[in-house]
């Protein structure tokens, strides 16, 4: 139901004036702010398994998690009981020195979960201070061991890996980096395994693409010198330019290729972790064993805000006798609520089984998007779990994209504010070509694979007799 403006009730009135702060006070991230000068903002007030609800009451599909956080989906009591439990019992210490039950219970259960010999867990409040923290370990870690030489990082392009400046100059997107330049040095790019717009040579091969695209952090690493590179980090499932699932082997030639090199592999999982592949963590998956994983987003659903890293035995070795220290800590990391509500978190996993039901349904999941194929718009469907990106084309036989100007119209001109208005939250992104991107909680099931179908279909038509 949508308020009437002017008809003087104390409910409109409110409506307004949270509208009129918003608009006055509160400054929205990566948003242009002028696009609510004449429109609404849209303010969300609660939520419920896999819907959420905005200040009128309109219902929505979170078909976005968020932001790919909120694994075990909205209103979730028995978590936000076990949050005010740790509250009253210990709000807050820090992991500086000290230790706390909750801290330990989780570096314990993650250490559990993790792959291989990572049982090492450092704690961060967010995904870029977890890839930020794992940069700084890396170099001070081969500082550490006699290999001072060793900075660089490869990562791919346009590969997101947060905000913060050391995470920024990781992100392949040229256009959020800019305005910050110069960025720490030592970030090389290489090819990201979109195989939709692979080179002409391996496009009709996805294990040659495979090869050539693990073969390029080869070349890289050898291009830069070998003794001055640290790290590659990748996304098991690359997200900004629209899910990139691996090719087969082409993290097991990573592995091989960081191996004869001595350089560390770090998995960004700060999305791919935590159910959204149908495993705990991502690497699992595909079968790879990383040095490092980095966190964040559903290790807590959102319930409140942790990251972190995982790393392996070797990687604390250097630090563990006489003086040596990582030199790195954030307050609030590892807070004691979040950390409890982790907890909670992979409590209710558990109980519930979500890893099973992704994988039960990411078949059908698929297999429903994929139906949007007959439309002229959709170019291709990919992803894995329950992480899917939509590419959008100008035409679909020759793959041809929209220019910047056709998408601009088509995302944040129509497509965005449509597709919200229609009931479901994705993301429109168009920082590699255009895509809608879906992540929805992994408590979905078929009925609402089948609304977002419908939803989708009704706008990308719409949206094609548009441009
Ligand atoms: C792969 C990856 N790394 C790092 C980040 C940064 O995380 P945060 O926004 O929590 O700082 C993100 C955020 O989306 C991400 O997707």
């Amino acid at each position: 139901m949508t308020s009437q403006p002017g008809t003087g009730t104390d409910a409109d009135a409110a409506d307004s004036a949270m509208q009129a702060a918003a608009k006055r006070n509160l400054w929205l991230h990566f948003t242009r702010m002028s696009s609510y000068d004449k429109a609404e903002m849209p303010v969300i007030v609660r939520g419920s398994g896999p819907y959420v609800y905005d200040q009128h009451g309109k219902r929505y599909l979170d078909g976005l998690s968020g932001l790919f956080v909120s694994a075990i989906g909205h209103g979730r009591t028995e978590v936000a009981e076990a949050a005010a439990r740790q509250m009253s019992e210990l709000a807050y210490f820090p992991l500086w020195s000290y230790a706390h039950p909750r801290a330990i219970e989780l570096a314990q259960r993650l250490a559990d979960l993790a792959p291989g010999d990572l049982n090492r867990v450092f704690f961060t409040t967010s995904g870029s201070e977890a890839v930020e923290s794992a940069w700084k370990l890396a170099k001070q870690y081969f500082k550490a061991i006699g290999q001072p030489d060793r900075y660089k990082v490869i990562s791919r392009e346009i590969a997101y890996h947060g905000t913060s400046m050391g995470a920024l100059a990781i992100t392949g997107l040229a256009s959020i980096k800019a305005p910050f330049e110069p960025l720490p040095p030592g970030g090389v790019r290489v090819p990201n395994t979109n195989f939709y717009r692979a080179p002409e040579f391996v496009a009709d091969d996805l294990d040659a693409f495979g090869r050539w695209a693990a073969d390029e952090i080869d070349r890289a690493i050898v291009r830069e010198g070998p003794e001055s590179v640290a790290a590659v980090f990748l996304e098991p499932v690359q997200n900004s330019g629209g899910c990139f699932p691996p090719p087969p082997g082409y993290f097991e030639q990573v592995r091989k290729i960081c191996d004869k090199y001595g350089v560390l592999l770090v998995s960004d999982e700060v999305i791919c972790a935590f159910g959204r592949l149908g495993y705990y963590f991502g690497s699992q998956r595909y079968g790879y064993q990383p040095d490092i994983i980095t966190f964040a987003k559903g290790a807590t659903s959102g319930y409140a805000p942790l990251g972190g890293m995982i790393t392996s035995d070797a990687l604390m070795e250097p630090f563990s006798e006489g003086t040596a220290t990582f030199l790195h800590g954030v307050t609030f990391a590892g807070h004691p609520v979040s950390c409890a509500v982790a907890l909670a978190n992979l409590d209710v996993f558990e109980k519930e089984d979500l890893l099973g039901n992704v994988r039960a349904n990411e078949a059908a999941f698929r297999a429903t998007l994929e139906k949007l194929t007959d439309l002229p718009i959709v170019g291709d469907v990919r992803g894995d779990g329950y992480f899917y990106g939509i590419e959008l084309v100008k035409d679909k036989a020759t793959r041809e994209t929209f220019t910047d100007d056709e998408s601009e119209r088509l995302l944040r001109g129509f497509l965005s504010h449509t597709l919200l208005d229609a009931g479901l939250v994705c993301r429109t992104d168009d920082r590699g070509d255009p895509v809608i991107q879906l992540a929805p909680p992994l408590i979905c099931t078929q009925e609402h694979f089948d609304e977002m179908e419908q939803i989708l279909r009704s706008v990308l038509a719409e949206a094609w007799t548009r441009i």
